[in-house]
């Protein structure tokens, strides 16, 4: 992804094998799609703030689900993979209380924030999930 591709586009070639988790990381690419024109479309703080909290909620219910299948299914390295998740989620949390504690908006830092965010999210699906299309395919 370079840095003017401001949207993601799923493809099927993305899949992990498993209908649900491939369902959740679709809406990801929706949620992080919205961020980034909300962001550029200069939305107000509590709109960004809106989207960041559904976006850790959503995150958080999806690593658990997909912590669940891996477990269920016998996956090797499901303490790992569980490991890089709580970063992640982690990332999520700081850069909401960072739009969370600021009294305004600063676009431009906002913008380098979550678009980093977005990449970490949108490269674990790409990476770290794709070693579980061999497990679950
Ligand atoms: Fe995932
Ligand atoms: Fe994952």
């Amino acid at each position: 992804m370079s840095a003017d591709d401001s949207q993601l586009i799923w493809k099927d070639e993305f899949s992990v094998g498993h209908l649900g988790l491939d369902g959740e990381h679709r809406f990801f690419i929706e949620l992080l799609n919205l961020l980034s024109l909300i962001l550029a479309a200069r939305a107000s703080r509590q709109e960004i703030l809106e989207l960041l909290f559904l976006l850790e909620s959503e995150t958080d219910v999806h690593f658990q689900h997909e912590e669940e299948v891996l477990k269920l299914t016998g996956y090797p390295s499901v303490r790992e993979h569980a490991e890089t998740h709580r970063k992640l989620l982690e990332e999520i949390v700081k850069a909401r209380l960072a739009v969370e504690n600021r009294g305004e908006i600063d676009v431009s830092a906002e913008t380098a924030r979550l678009s980093a965010l977005r990449q970490m999210l949108f490269e674990h699906i790409l990476s770290e999930d794709m070693a579980l299309r061999q497990h679950l395919g």
